[in-house]
């Protein structure tokens, strides 16, 4: 297990984990269904910087570094413009700062679809320079022969299929997809390619329910819903939107706080303080040790 740090956030100086809890490993998570029955859900947040990891970490069984970035940390219009460097930039702050969930980085639009030699040489990058558990990729039969390849060569990966964002320009925008029996028939295909190939756990994003239950009845490992349906194994959301940082998010989005509204309504009270010269200064009282 590679080191993980803990940020101290008083003097914002990064240390190695004290007394490291062991990291939920693959096989474990892969583990969680078994004959078809998963006991105890998955549950999958995404995380991009080490602060939040540290929030979400002891909640988690997956961490995602998902390149969802794109949009939600650099303003983006979508992930197909997210490199491998932001991803291992990120991926890597969240590894430090977490050290009881796995962490899955995505493998980013470009870094992967040539050939599974592309992928073994983004996903070893990827590994190796952000102590990351797994890498996850989109794609359904298409992408078989590269999860067996690299799942062969020590590198965990979980799959995508159904809305794949980085196929929205072939995809035509982010509606949800199965609507007709021919696409529906396809992505159950698509995830047991996936597992058959060798996947530890398949997100299915944005799909009528009964395809997402179908594609879970169908494949061994866990499936992860996202706008799929709770019959799935696991469930991820983007952190953000569950906490409200949006004003628009997907309609299956569940949002547990309004955190833009506590974030203006704090800088407001700070803008009021700081021009009625009513913002504080040092304390004269205050003697440095
Ligand atoms: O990039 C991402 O955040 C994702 C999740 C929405 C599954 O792929």
């Amino acid at each position: 297990m590679s080191t993980t740090y803990q940020l101290d956030t008083a003097t914002s100086r990064a240390h190695p984990t004290p007394a490291p809890l062991r990291r939920l490993s693959i096989p474990a998570i892969r583990l969680r269904k078994e004959n078809g029955v998963t006991a105890e859900p998955v549950v999958m947040l995404t995380a991009y910087t080490a602060r939040q990891a540290q929030l979400l970490d002891a909640h988690c069984d997956l961490l995602l570094c998902g390149d969802s970035l794109g949009q939600v940390i650099y303003g983006l219009p979508s992930s197909l413009q997210v490199t491998l460097d932001m991803m291992i930039a990120h991926g890597a702050a969240v590894v430090r700062g977490s050290y009881h969930a796995a962490v899955v980085v995505d493998l980013p639009f470009g870094s992967y679809e040539r050939s599974p030699e592309q992928a073994l040489e983004s996903a070893a990058r990827i590994l190796s320079e952000t102590g990351c558990s797994a890498v996850k990729l989109e794609g359904g039969a298409v992408m078989a022969e590269t999860v067996s390849f690299l799942s062969q060569r020590g590198v965990p990966v979980m799959g995508h299929v159904g809305l794949t964002p980085q196929a929205v320009n072939t995809l035509g925008g982010y509606n949800a997809r199965g609507r007709s029996d021919a696409e529906a028939k396809k992505i159950v295909s698509d995830a047991v390619a996936l597992d058959q190939a060798g996947a530890f756990a398949i997100v299915i994003e944005g799909v009528v329910e009964p395809i997402a239950i179908e594609a879970t009845k169908s494949v061994g490992c866990p499936t992860i819903g996202i706008g799929a349906s709770n019959q799935c194994d696991g469930q991820v959301l983007v952190t953000e939107d569950m906490l409200g940082m949006f004003d628009r998010v997907p309609r299956f989005v569940k949002r547990y706080e309004d955190i833009a509204a506590t974030i203006a309504g704090a800088a407001e009270r700070y803008a009021t303080e700081v021009r009625i010269r009513a913002f504080p200064g040092i304390d004269q009282t205050y003697q440095p040790k």
